[in-house]
């Protein structure tokens, strides 16, 4: 077992924290009250290599492994979860999908747009009444021969007041349920996309999240991903990478809290020393930096699990399931030992206390990774455990 870092992996993770101590954290207080989208930020995001880490470089990507990948998103979850959730959604369910399953001409023309941060991409599966039930899609894509009407309600859309192209789960052939679903790359610049309501949000306020409505958006075929059907497959797959990117914001949400807590425990004097010497508040950050290091482990696992070309799908739910957890109890910690200085926005931890929550929803509610995890249980699928002989429990 090798726990050390490259020392690529490592450059990768400084160049993070630079970018995030530098570059977010001055006005991330100032656009999370006024949900500003951090634009300019995220155009650096996309001159630095951080929107399409695991893209070819072919396709102008940085070809970097998903560890890269997590150890980045982890340091700027630390700081801004409002700029990492645009970089977790574009890398790992835009990018990464059409990386996987796109055509070469699909390929070739929104890669490299969409890699360098020129475009950035959402991923519209949820809907109303679809969520969870991933499966109910209500959004139709009627063939019309060499095209495809698509009609439909999306929600909760991440970047959907700032993307150019959407991937677009929508039902074809509701006779055959999940296997009639496809998945469709839409411009927003075509005649019929219409984007709705920016969401006001407890978290991540300056993320750009709102409703899209399609009203007779005419598909070419040629924007079908995959064989007709394999939307619904395209998205749990996606999804399940997805997962690992949503579980390193967690991470990083937790660990930001954690740094902290910890450093204001060692300014804050109480009774005549810092507070870091009160057993109330050392006991505290002894199981904090416990919870936390043991979700970096699931959440590493998992990137190296994806890295090997081995299943990741329960790993990946494991991590965000107990990521998320971290992170919403840890945040809330961070906060108690702040005093009253943690319930005021000057001391960032209250923001990070807020974004935590969204960790425990999207991609997936924990509820959804425990069903993923049981399942896989349930049908042996015990992907490469750490012991062998626990392989079929
Ligand atoms: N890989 C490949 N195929 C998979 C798969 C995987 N990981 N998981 C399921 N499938 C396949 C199954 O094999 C099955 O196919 P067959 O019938 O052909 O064998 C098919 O998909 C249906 O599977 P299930 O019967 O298990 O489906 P289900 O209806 O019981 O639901 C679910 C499964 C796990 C609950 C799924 O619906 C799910 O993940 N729901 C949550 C969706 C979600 O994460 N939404 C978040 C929105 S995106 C977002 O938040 C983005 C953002 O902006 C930040």
């Amino acid at each position: 077992m090798i726990f050390h870092l490259t020392e690529e992996q490592l450059a990768v993770k400084e160049a993070a924290r630079d970018f995030a101590q530098n570059e977010l954290k001055p006005g991330v207080i100032e656009r999370d009250s006024k949900m500003q989208f951090p634009t300019e930020q995220v155009k650096m995001m996309g001159e630095l290599g951080f929107l399409g880490m695991m893209v070819d470089p072919q396709y102008g990507g940085g070809g970097m492994d998903t560890l890269s990948y997590v150890l980045a998103m982890e340091e700027l979850s630390k700081i801004d979860n409002s700029a990492s959730v645009v970089m977790s959604v574009n890398n790992s369910l835009v990018c990464w999908g059409l990386q996987e399953y796109g055509n070469e001409t699909q390929k070739a023309t929104y890669l490299p747009k969409l890699a360098t941060g020129e475009w950035l991409g959402s991923f519209c599966l949820s809907e109303p009444e679809a969520g969870s039930d991933a499966t109910s899609q209500r959004t139709t894509a009627v063939d019309m021969g060499d095209y495809y009407l698509l009609n439909g309600t999306k929600n909760w859309i991440t970047n959907g007041g700032t993307s150019s192209v959407h991937l677009v789960i929508a039902q074809t052939n509701p006779e055959k349920g999940h296997r009639g679903i496809n998945v469709l790359i839409v411009e927003t610049s075509w005649d019929g996309v219409v984007i709705g309501a920016k969401e006001d949000k407890l978290g991540i306020r300056s993320s750009d999240t709102h409703t899209i409505m399609y009203n007779d958006v005419k598909v070419p075929k040629a924007n079908r991903i995959g064989e007709d059907g394999f939307g619904f497959k395209f998205a749990m797959k996606t999804l399940s990478g997805g997962r690992i990117g949503i579980a390193a914001q967690a991470l990083g949400c937790a660990a930001g809290a954690y740094e902290l807590a910890t450093q204001y425990s060692k300014e804050r004097t109480a009774f005549g020393v810092p507070i870091s010497k009160h057993q109330a508040i050392a006991f505290k950050l002894a199981d904090m930096a416990t919870e936390i290091e043991a979700a970096r482990l699931l959440v590493y696992r998992s990137a190296w699990l994806k890295d090997q070309g081995m299943n990741y799908d329960m790993a990946s739910s494991m991590a965000k399931l107990y990521a998320s957890k971290v992170a919403m109890e840890q945040t809330v910690e961070a906060v108690q030992i702040h005093g009253g200085y943690g319930f005021v926005k000057e001391y960032h931890v209250e923001r990070l206390m807020r974004d935590a929550k969204i960790t425990q929803i999207y991609e997936g509610t924990s509820e959804i990774q425990k069903m993923v995890i049981s399942r896989s249980i349930l049908k042996g699928e015990m992907y490469a455990p750490i012991l062998p002989n626990t392989a079929n429990v």
